[in-house]
């Protein structure tokens, strides 16, 4: 167990050494030559203390009253300056590392597959960012920096007392494997303690975020109380471990002293003992006992350092485990985009069953469709049948379990992820909009467009009107999610937003929820100009689709149960019947009301 934990830290240190460190080699080599320096000028400082008692004090050398005091000023600016730039360097060292560990993490995030995200709360990812990356970040500044000083400075004093000593010094250093036991303990439970505590964090996250997400919920059921007893329950468990922690490293400094109390207490007996019986002068042993007492300061604050990096351990493999998730969503080496004619291509589905990882139920079953360029297929079912799931399948959201998708004859496991994406257009049920303006959230995914596009598109998508009566126009900030706009409002940017991205094949997920006839009114319009030229494949709410459609696709448990015109349906399809009087003759009833 403790090799292992040993060799797991020396691991985690060699991979952030190589990835992170390693690339600053001439910072490193300077500090590192200011670190000898730095441990280089105590020592001297110690080993002085002898001509100053025994040549100034006792011999009372005239020569030396000058020359030691200019020594000691000339060593002082020595040590100032390599401890300047140790210090800049190093930190430049340990923040570039954070950085870069960062913005890798962020990179491995996002590209992670859907599935990942389902699983994981966004709570936990958001505290490896900021409570790990802090740990590491702690960690990495407090070792990396004064692990080297403390250890060369320690063996800079060591050596003068050998030098003056060596019986003194073998009895001074006898405590210092007595201390290591105490010291790794500490750091096990310390990296113990900080596991629990990060999973603490990641829980207080992602609770935070869900209850500020939620506030609307919150009100309208007035469960603030309830929402503040479930945070301070978090709140309180991360106070408890945090002073477990501290109460636990604690001990280590004062176990040092106690320790440390004994042998300058030891030291001092036998060495004056010596000085008494004329064995060695005061000078020699002044000096051994200062490098003593210097020497246990940097022993002292290696085991603190000793905790804190076991927690930043603990921090880096949690960085490392999400730098090191591999999408399951392969991308093929060498695309075939080139090889698709720009224009006409079909998109075909063949005996496609899927399931979601974890769970045992194929939610698609065997299905088979062509879809034609051009051709405006309604997709229609009961909630739950797997119309969203069939649809996430096209843009490789998820892979098929068996089966395949093919658009024009390739199969699209062997595009390009970028092209694939390209190709498809997506108007989700659920429109995620960003906390930025207007033309952000429109033109958000393209790059090639100019001011006349985004007009155009803005105009076919009903949206100039309300964009026009914003106090800053294009440029009005819309709220986190779009909260300063009205339902229909945000609909139609998400449209306005696809008539940008000009993709040929268009998935439409219609929205559930039913606006009120004007605004309807509009987004219907906005939708039958945006598939007007392109292929269509839509989850159909709204009964003007599905009369509008080539074909209507009725899907049931997952499996395709019939194809055709709403007028055969009707008549031939039982669910297809059972869903008309259920979905959609509502709304030509309501339509008949209004007319
Ligand atoms: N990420 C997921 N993991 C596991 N099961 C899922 C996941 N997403 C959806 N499901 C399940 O797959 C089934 C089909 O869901 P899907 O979202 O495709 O339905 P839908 O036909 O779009 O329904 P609706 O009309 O209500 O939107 C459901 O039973 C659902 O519980
Ligand atoms: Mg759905």
């Amino acid at each position: 167990m403790k090799n292992s934990e040993k060799k797991n830290t020396l691991d985690l240190l060699k991979r952030l050494f190589s990835n992170y460190v390693q690339k600053h080699k001439i910072k490193l080599v300077i500090s590192i030559f200011c670190m000898i320096i730095i441990a280089a000028a105590t020592a001297l400082n110690a080993w002085m203390m002898q001509p100053v008692l025994d040549e100034i004090f006792i011999n009372k050398n005239k020569t030396l009253i000058v020359i030691i005091p200019l020594a000691i000023i000339l060593v002082a600016i020595l040590k100032g300056t390599a401890s300047y730039f140790q210090s800049i360097f190093m930190s430049f060292i340990g923040y570039k590392l954070v950085a870069d560990v960062q913005d890798q993490m962020f990179k491995s995030v996002i590209k992670c597959d859907l599935s990942f995200h389902n699983e994981v709360n966004s709570g936990t990812i958001v505290s490896r960012f900021i409570a790990d990356v802090g740990a590491l970040s702690r960690g990495v500044h407090n070792v990396i920096i004064n692990i080297i000083k403390d250890s060369l400075t320690f063996l800079f004093l060591v050596g003068v007392m050998f030098y003056h000593d060596t019986k003194l010094a073998l009895i001074a250093l006898f405590v210092f494997p007595v201390a290591i036991y105490p010291i790794r303990r500490i750091g096990k439970r310390l990296r113990k303690i900080s596991k629990s505590t990060q999973v603490g964090f990641g829980l207080l996250t992602s609770k935070l975020s869900e209850s500020f997400t939620a506030i609307k919920t919150i009100k309208a059921f007035s469960t603030e109380n309830f929402e503040s007893k479930k945070i301070n329950k978090e709140i309180t468990n991360i106070f408890n471990l945090t002073y477990k922690s501290t109460k636990v490293n604690s001990i280590a400094r004062p176990l040092m002293e106690i320790i440390s109390g004994f042998a300058i207490g030891a030291i001092i007996f036998i060495g004056g003992s010596q000085v008494i019986l004329d064995q060695t002068t005061p000078g020699t042993f002044f000096s051994f006992l200062t490098a003593l007492l210097m020497a246990y300061q940097p022993i002292k604050s290696l085991a603190s350092l000793n905790a804190t990096l076991q927690i930043a351990m603990a921090a880096a493999e949690r960085v490392f485990e999400i730098l090191d998730k591999k999408t399951q969503i392969i991308e093929n080496k060498s695309p075939k985009d080139n090889y698709l004619r720009k224009d006409k291509y079909n998109l075909k589905i063949s005996n496609l069953s899927f399931k979601y990882k974890n769970s045992s139920k194929f939610i698609l079953k065997n299905v088979d469709l062509e879809i034609l360029a051009g051709e405006k297929i309604a997709l229609v079912g009961h909630s739950g049948a797997g119309k969203t799931t069939l649809m996430n399948l096209l843009p490789r959201f998820f892979d098929p379990s068996k089966g395949k998708i093919e658009i024009g004859g390739i199969n699209i496991q062997d595009l390009s992820l970028h092209f694939l994406r390209n190709y498809f257009s997506l108007v989700s049920q659920d429109i995620t909009l960003f906390d930025e303006t207007v033309k952000y959230n429109i033109c958000y995914g393209s790059n090639n467009y100019s001011s006349k596009d985004l007009k155009k598109a803005c105009k076919k998508a009903n949206c100039e009107e309300f964009i026009k009566k914003l106090p800053k126009g294009f440029n009005q900030l819309i709220g986190e999610n779009g909260a300063k706009l009205s339902g229909g409002q945000k609909q139609r940017i998400a449209i306005a937003r696809a008539f940008i991205r000009n993709s040929p094949f268009l998935l439409l997920d219609e929205a559930t929820s039913s606006l009120d006839s004007k605004s309807e009114q509009k987004i219907q319009d906005s939708l039958s100009s945006l598939i007007s030229n392109k292929t269509a494949l839509i989850i159909a709410h709204r009964l003007s689709t599905v009369i509008d459609a080539d074909r209507i696709v009725v899907i049931n448990n997952g499996e395709i149960i019939d194809i055709g015109k709403h007028s055969s349906l009707i008549k031939k399809s039982k669910i297809y019947k059972n869903l008309y009087e259920l979905q959609f003759k509502k709304q030509s009833y309501e339509k008949n009301i209004k007319a």
